[in-house]
């Protein structure tokens, strides 16, 4: 196959029929417009990479994800992997340069290094006390502005497949993604999710950066973004409430990963979630094989509705 080891999650690529409209979302969601073109919207988070997510004009859709190579040189050995386009220039704002690739669903998984970085926006950071260490924030007051959430980054892409082990062995053999959680039901060999890291060696990296769900359609379960702490999901939450968004799931902990977690769906029922301290993990945590608990998927909060657990848009 030829694959290398990616670093990280980029961006998600979407469809969106009017930009306007998608870029208000994304704007109540807690983007920043980066840039935007006749046909296409370009939004950032507070960190400085160019865009995290892209809405391109047209009839709703995912297209796919970008994924980060440690290296040019990288791009080079991944266009030489079956099924790869040779390395191109980005023609859009940002630029960079990538390698695309189908996978096993038929989205495009990008491989980009070089897109343009760009200046941190503000953000307020204000230390929480606890009741071992009560003096964290003394004389400081908390005082929080209303408003949308801070989306930081992207955190994860989660697709629903009609055949799990080979989505997910192509990810790995493509991409280097590592097993954090495989999950099953009933008998150890049926898999119904896995979790999969970036393998950055010694390097702590989120517990999951792509999460594949065994179920009846293949389609976008949710794209995930990571926002400043818990104040940030609770005011991101209201604010999208107050908006008149639907809510899909949350607020809650999960078990798997442990992220404080909401998700919401967009103008076209595509599920997009707000999340705050994962658990992290290296390259020499070992694959671990966990039992499904649907009544315990969260360690606090509301479980998963159903209609979330088997939501997926093309
Ligand atoms: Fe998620």
């Amino acid at each position: 196959m030829g694959g290398i080891k990616v670093t990280d999650i980029a961006f998600g690529r979407m469809r969106a029929p009017d930009l306007d409209r998608a870029e208000q979302f994304l704007a109540d969601f807690g983007l920043v417009r980066s840039d935007r073109t006749r046909t296409a919207l370009y939004m950032r988070g507070t960190d400085p990479a160019h865009h995290l997510y892209v809405a391109e004009l047209g009839e709703p859709a995912f297209v796919g994800c970008g994924f980060y190579a440690r290296s040019e040189e990288d791009l080079h050995k991944l266009a030489r992997a079956d099924g790869a386009c040779a390395v191109e220039s980005i023609d859009e704002p940002g630029g960079g340069k990538r390698v695309r690739l189908r996978d096993p669903l038929g989205y495009e998984i990008e491989v980009v290094h070089g897109i343009e970085r760009v200046a941190p926006l503000p953000l307020r950071r204000q230390l929480l006390n606890y009741g071992s260490e009560r003096h964290r924030r003394a004389g400081e007051l908390m005082r929080l502005s209303k408003g949308p959430a801070h989306v930081r980054r992207i955190g994860h892409m989660v697709l629903m497949s009609t055949d799990l082990p080979k989505t997910v062995q192509w990810y790995r053999s493509m991409l280097g993604f590592l097993c954090s959680d495989d999950v099953y039901a009933e008998r150890e060999d049926n898999l119904v999710g896995s979790f999969n890291r970036c393998d950055r060696g010694e390097e702590y990296v989120d517990h999951h950066v792509f999460f594949c769900i065994q179920g009846k359609k293949i389609g976008l379960n949710h794209l995930s973004f990571e926002v400043e702490d818990i104040d940030d999901v609770m005011l991101g939450h209201e604010h999208l409430k107050q908006k008149g968004y639907r809510h899909a799931w949350g607020i809650g902990r999960h078990r798997l990963g442990s992220q404080v977690y909401d998700y919401w769906y967009d103008p076209w029922g595509r599920g997009h979630e707000h999340w705050t301290d994962t658990d992290l993990l290296n390259a020499k945590a070992p694959p671990n094989l966990a039992r499904a608990m649907i009544d315990t998927a969260s360690q606090w909060g509301e479980q998963a509705p159903q209609e979330f657990r088997e939501h997926a848009t093309p």
